[in-house]
């Protein structure tokens, strides 16, 4: 009987464990980042500090500043679709790096 109560801490302790190592700060926000391979120090600090969200928030801003170049750039102009998963147009990235995105 004894010993039936301590497997029943330890699964209750690796739980714990289980469960806290998917609330760490990336998380925090929301969901995480969906792009598998992050390739601009903007969306890849945001992604790590605050998850989607946070990297909404810094495209948003960093378009802000872009559009002094190109006053008709829109999410859509580097993103053939928005939400959940954020995909890039073939020259999405070409044009944020040419933009001075980092
Ligand atoms: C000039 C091109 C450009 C524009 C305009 C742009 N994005 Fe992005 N966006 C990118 C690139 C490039 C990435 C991928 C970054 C990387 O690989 O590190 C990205 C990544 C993202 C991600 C992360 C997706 C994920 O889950 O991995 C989000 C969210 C996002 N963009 C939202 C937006 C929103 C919202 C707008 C409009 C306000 C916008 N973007 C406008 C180029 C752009």
């Amino acid at each position: 009987m004894k010993k039936l109560g301590l497997l029943a801490m330890v699964s209750g302790i690796v739980g714990i464990l289980i469960a806290s190592s998917f609330s760490g700060p990336a998380s925090a926000g929301g969901a995480d980042c969906k792009h598998a391979k992050l390739d601009t120090v903007l969306v890849k600090t945001a992604c790590a500090a605050g998850g989607q969200k946070a990297a909404k928030d810094a495209m948003k801003k960093w378009m802000k500043d872009a559009k002094k170049q190109q006053a008709d750039l829109d999410c859509g102009t580097c993103h053939s679709k928005l939400a959940p998963a954020y995909p890039l147009k073939a020259d999405g990235m070409q044009r944020f790096k040419t933009l001075g995105g980092k």
